[in-house]
């Protein structure tokens, strides 16, 4: 894997390998010495074009635990604000020697571009409402610890299958301005669960039909057979015109209140890529429930994201390049 730019770049084994790898580096977070050589004399940039606290902190961390040289960018402070252009400011830090560029960015398809320009390996950490791979991947390595908890395993799933075949996993929300869920939907369709979107009429993206994903407006009907409740942000900052009345009917319908927590199915997890907006798309008492796998993720963000690097960076054919 050259980079991570969508969720669609990775096969079965690939997906296994990095989610395996997680595990190994997962233990590291326990640790007093949180430090590992894989990645010593490497350079990672993390270049942010948009606001982030869990996923920029996040590889932040993992590039340090791995021993790479890790160096933050944001556009305010940069040279960005004085009206230089994307490509010549990825230029110019590609120049200075950097191994690999992690980037946000508000437009859909600027990690690729990115990933067209430079010499370095390139990690998409969220490009405009198109994708966010390394979240799809935190999200199913906190699904799969989850169902291994609910179900312990005594043999691993049977050749070419996975923990997911057999679940059902709901996706309820502001599916329009989302690039979580349709990261999400490509990494769950490789690993074979089956996935259900739920949202207003004026939330759902155009071609949707198209995805492969049964899509409905009737949480209620869906709750009692998901195993995993994922709920997305309402993206206020991206809507111009009003896509539901009022935040209050929004919640009587898709929220996931303190009486839709009692309708799901035993043992179902919920989660939420955060920031979350309590009291919107998720009330307190589901957010901080037991089954809740919030903090499950931010947790697994680290560590998904070590592996990430480490796939990306870490073998003599990645120092080679
Ligand atoms: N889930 C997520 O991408 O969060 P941040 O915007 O805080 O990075």
């Amino acid at each position: 894997m050259r980079h991570l730019l969508s969720a669609a770049d990775l096969d079965l084994a690939e997906v296994t390998s990095i989610l395996d790898v997680a595990e190994d580096m997962h233990q590291v977070q326990s640790r007093p010495v949180k430090k590992l050589p894989a990645l010593r004399g490497r350079t990672i940039v993390n270049i942010f074009f948009e606001d982030s606290t869990r996923t920029r902190t996040s590889f932040e961390i993992a590039g340090k635990w791995l021993s790479a040289d890790t160096v933050n960018v944001s556009a305010k402070g940069s040279s960005v604000s004085k009206g230089e252009s994307l490509r010549d400011t990825m230029l110019t830090l590609d120049a200075m020697g950097v191994d690999c560029f992690v980037i946000r960015h508000s437009s859909s398809g600027a990690a690729a571009q990115v990933a067209s320009w430079v010499k370095a390996r390139v990690v998409n950490a969220g490009d405009g409402q198109h994708e966010h791979p390394t979240q799809a991947l935190l999200d199913a390595y906190s699904m799969r610890q989850h169902f291994r908890a609910q179900a312990p395993v005594t043999a691993g799933p049977e050749q070419g299958s996975t923990e997911f075949a057999g679940k059902r996993i709901a996706i309820v929300g502001d599916l329009l301005h989302s690039r979580v869920v349709r990261s999400n939907v490509l990494l769950q369709r490789t690993l074979g669960s089956e996935v259900v979107l739920v949202a207003p009429p004026t939330l759902l993206p155009t071609g949707i039909e198209t995805w492969g994903c049964e899509v409905t407006g009737d949480l209620d009907a869906v709750l009692p057979s998901c195993d995993i409740v994922m709920m997305l942000r309402v993206q206020r900052e991206r809507m111009a015109g009003g896509y539901f009345p009022t935040a209050r009917e929004y919640t009587e319908r898709f929220g996931l209140t303190e009486e839709r927590l009692a309708a799901m199915k035993p043992g179902a997890g919920i989660c939420h890529p955060g920031p979350m907006n309590r009291g919107v798309e998720i009330s307190s008492a589901a957010a901080d429930a037991a089954n809740s796998l919030v903090l499950d993720q931010v947790a697994a963000g680290v560590a998904v994201r070590m592996s990430v690097l480490y796939h990306l960076l870490g073998s003599d054919e990645g120092a080679d390049q």
